[in-house]
């Protein structure tokens, strides 16, 4: 009886699931699927072939070191970099005595001694980076009703974020006129600027570089493309510093395992080896 019971429940229960089934097929099947400009036309990040990229990747640490500046130089002004301190720049490269003065070219929050009002000082290596705006209507007001987010994690929050950095500062152009022939609502409204790698294809950062806009000690070439490579690595690098190390750690972690693990078989063959099982 009780089996019996338990069969109708699972049958009831497995019918149940074939009729929602059906009823979904058919409402997808007989919705007019809506074309949207976003869909029509947003492209995937371009390829960038980074020295991070890949199991055995390692950082390029001149090419971080000019992406840093480029950040410096241009990006500061908008962006935050709020999980980075100035003595992580160590890890690029720079020493210790070089770190403590790159800090003090920036100003942080600080409070007077003597009066105790609210001031500003010159950043210490403990420091992190300051942000642009001291809050986030201030950065709205700047920008166009839009907050710049912080960097940081950037790399990390988007897919591809490398490519995507890198694709998004290169991609800037004009509207297509198949898009507005197609789409004649989806002009960019004003103050927006059109790039298809940003997912709703109008984006309120205005194109943040241009060619020869900084300029690197080593020469390096300094065209758009170039540079925003250079950032991009910066970027994979804020997001992730121990990245090197974790490489490093990871194979002969891996390679040690698979001797343990030869060793493991062996013994157990030996231990076996007149036993029946
Ligand atoms: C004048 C201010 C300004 C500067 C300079 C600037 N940005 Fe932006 N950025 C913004 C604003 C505003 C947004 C938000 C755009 C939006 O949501 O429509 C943004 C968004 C972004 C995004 C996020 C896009 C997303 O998917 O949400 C990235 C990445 C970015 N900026 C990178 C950079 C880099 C790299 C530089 C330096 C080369 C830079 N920005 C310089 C204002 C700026």
């Amino acid at each position: 009886m009780v089996r019996l019971i338990g069969i109708l429940v699972g049958l009831f229960f497995s019918g149940w699931l074939l009729v929602t089934l059906a009823v979904g097929f058919v409402t997808w099947a007989s919705e007019p699927k809506i074309e949207t400009a976003e869909h029509a036309f947003h492209e995937h990040p371009k390829d960038l072939d980074l020295a991070s990229n890949g199991p055995f990747g390692h950082f390029d640490l001149q090419q971080v070191q000019r992406g840093y500046k480029v950040y410096k130089e241009v990006c500061s002004a908008c962006h935050s970099l709020n999980h980075v301190a100035f003595r992580d720049l160590e890890q690029l490269g720079y020493s210790e005595a070089q770190v403590k003065a790159e800090a003090a070219m920036w100003q942080v929050p600080g409070v007077d001694p003597v009066t105790g009002e609210a001031t500003t000082r010159p950043a210490l290596p403990t420091d992190y980076f300051p942000r642009p705006y001291p809050n986030d209507v201030a950065a709205r007001a700047a920008n166009n009703n839009a907050i710049p987010p912080d960097l940081s994690l950037m790399a990390k929050a988007r897919h591809d974020g490398a490519a995507y950095v890198y694709s998004l500062l290169t991609g800037y152009q004009d509207q297509p006129a198949e898009l507005l022939a197609e789409f004649p609502d989806s002009k960019t409204p004003n103050g927006l600027h059109y790039n298809p790698y940003f997912a709703n294809l109008n984006l309120a950062m205005a194109p943040p570089l241009s060619d020869g806009q900084v300029d690197f000690d080593d020469g390096s070439p300094n065209d758009l493309d170039s540079m925003s490579q250079d950032v991009a690595a910066f970027l994979v690098w804020t997001a992730e510093p121990t990245l090197a190390k974790r490489h490093q750690t990871g194979w002969p972690v891996v390679l040690f395992l698979i001797i343990l693990s030869v060793l493991a078989y062996l013994a157990y063959r030996n231990v076996w080896r007149n036993q029946k099982h």
